[in-house]
């Protein structure tokens, strides 16, 4: 029997990212994807993206009905259930039929036949509501209702509880469950009329004048997307970037992928910038994205970049977990240990010590992460700055005050965007990911 090509990449796709650690936004954006016809591009997206979004949940569901524990199933036989159950339960304008034949026909090609039979009746028990739909309780305590309730691990919502509350833990994983918004930033309005004569609808974005959120229209196939004249960014993102500001001689020293190399460059168009980048094969990212003249690009490590310092501005945009991510990128879910974020923290304070040893005299860096994590943000500008003399933390109540007066930013309450001196976006408090931001500067 044919099994439909949307369903087959869906679960080649889930299996690599259980079995090899695979990352989902770089499969998603492969050839084998970019071969299927649209509606059945669009539809494995969906299956991959919401399986991965529903994954704890979707196992409740599964262990309920089935006759052996879930550790014990081949990685080939959970994977195909979770894409069957997701569509029993969630995407239900699919017919149930196409959903179990499917999953129970991957589970032969994966060439585990004889848990067919089991795959099959697991999937009909769940369909025929044989089970009892797996319903979070309320009185449950809240870490382990929210984790169950929102499908995030519980170790993280404990975490979470404890640094921002009952109450804004769970607008977090209620706007991590929800399908992002697509941002862009444009560089100008004659850009925003063009989309709009290609069948790109637009609207305003939430923090900031220059950006928009996408309302309809395939933005990719736009020849303004296409030559590199409008980017999609988040909007958080697009707010660490403005905080970098302006200056004659700018680092970035994390570029890859380059959104923010690009944000700034359109603020300082006549300044030197430099974005290093330390993979060769992200380097080529930055190049394709950027390509103004005044942006030199190089493969290098921040912590020996072969530079001589003098930068009026540095961006560290360090590498982190992603914590504040998983609208975007739910399967950092389920990857993610909590040792994880000390060898993170090391590896981030190491750069930004070097980021800041760039610094001319008077100069600004900014530390940046989309983590949500204490490690990863305040800890990590508290260690450096309480061990290297010479560079003080700068509120960044004042920066976003500036950008307000300019007209840049939109988002009129700069309390919920601050944390002390630091900036902190929080998803579904605002309509974005979760970034961190401190600024510092070189005495
Ligand atoms: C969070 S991403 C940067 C995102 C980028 N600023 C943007 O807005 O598009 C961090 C990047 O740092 C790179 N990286 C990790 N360790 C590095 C190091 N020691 N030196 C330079 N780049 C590094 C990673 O490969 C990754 O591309």
């Amino acid at each position: 029997m044919s099994i439909s090509p949307a369903r087959t990449v869906a679960f080649d796709i889930l299996l690599r990212i259980d079995q090899q650690n695979a990352y989902a936004s770089e499969l998603l954006h492969s050839e084998r994807l970019d071969k299927l016809a649209p509606t059945d591009r669009g539809l494995a997206m969906e299956l991959v993206m919401g399986v991965l979004r529903w994954r704890s949940r979707l196992d409740d569901e599964i262990a309920a009905a089935a006759s052996r524990p879930l550790k014990k199933l081949d990685a080939e036989v959970l994977n195909a259930l979770r894409l069957a159950a997701y569509q029993l339960q969630v995407l239900t304008r699919v017919p149930p039929h196409a959903a179990i034949n499917d999953s129970v026909e991957l589970v032969k090609r994966a060439q585990k036949r004889s848990a067919a039979p089991f795959a099959n009746a697991v999937l009909r028990k769940i369909a025929e509501a044989r089970t009892e739909p797996v319903q979070p309780s309320a009185d449950e305590a809240p870490v382990s209702f929210l984790a169950r309730e929102y499908a995030h691990p519980e170790w993280l919502v404990e975490r979470w509880v404890a640094q921002f509350g009952t109450e804004r833990t769970r607008q977090i994983c209620e706007f991590d469950q929800r399908i992002p918004t697509t941002s862009l930033r444009l560089e100008n309005v004659d850009t925003e009329r063009e989309l709009t004569s290609e069948g790109v609808k637009l609207a305003p974005g939430v923090l900031l004048a220059s950006s928009r959120t996408l309302v309809e229209g395939d933005l990719t196939r736009t020849h303004a997307y296409i030559e590199g004249r409008v980017f999609i960014q988040d909007e958080a993102s697009q707010l660490v970037a403005a905080l970098v500001g302006t200056g004659s001689r700018l680092l970035d020293c994390c570029a890859a992928p380059g959104g923010k190399t690009a944000a700034m460059t359109w603020r300082n168009p006549a300044a030197q910038i430099i974005a290093a980048e330390i993979h060769e094969h992200r380097a080529g990212l930055v190049r394709k994205r950027v390509r103004a003249a005044n942006v030199k690009v190089i493969a290098a490590d921040a912590l020996q970049l072969p530079l001589n310092g003098g930068f009026d501005r540095v961006l560290a945009d360090v590498p982190c977990s992603g914590t504040g991510t998983f609208a975007r990128n739910p399967d950092i879910k389920w990857r993610l240990a909590v040792g994880t974020l000390s060898e993170l923290h090391t590896k981030q304070v190491a750069i930004l010590r070097a980021a800041l040893q760039q610094l001319a005299a008077g100069g600004r860096a900014v530390y940046s992460t989309c983590s949500l994590e204490k490690e990863e943000n305040e800890a990590v500008v508290e260690e450096v700055l309480r061990d290297t003399e010479g560079y003080q933390l700068r509120d960044c109540r004042e920066e976003l005050e500036k950008l307000r007066a300019t007209g840049e930013l939109k988002w009129e309450d700069l309390d919920s965007l601050l944390n002390g001196r630091f900036l902190r976006t929080v998803p579904g408090v605002q309509p974005c990911d979760g970034f961190f931001a401190a600024v510092m500067e070189k005495r």
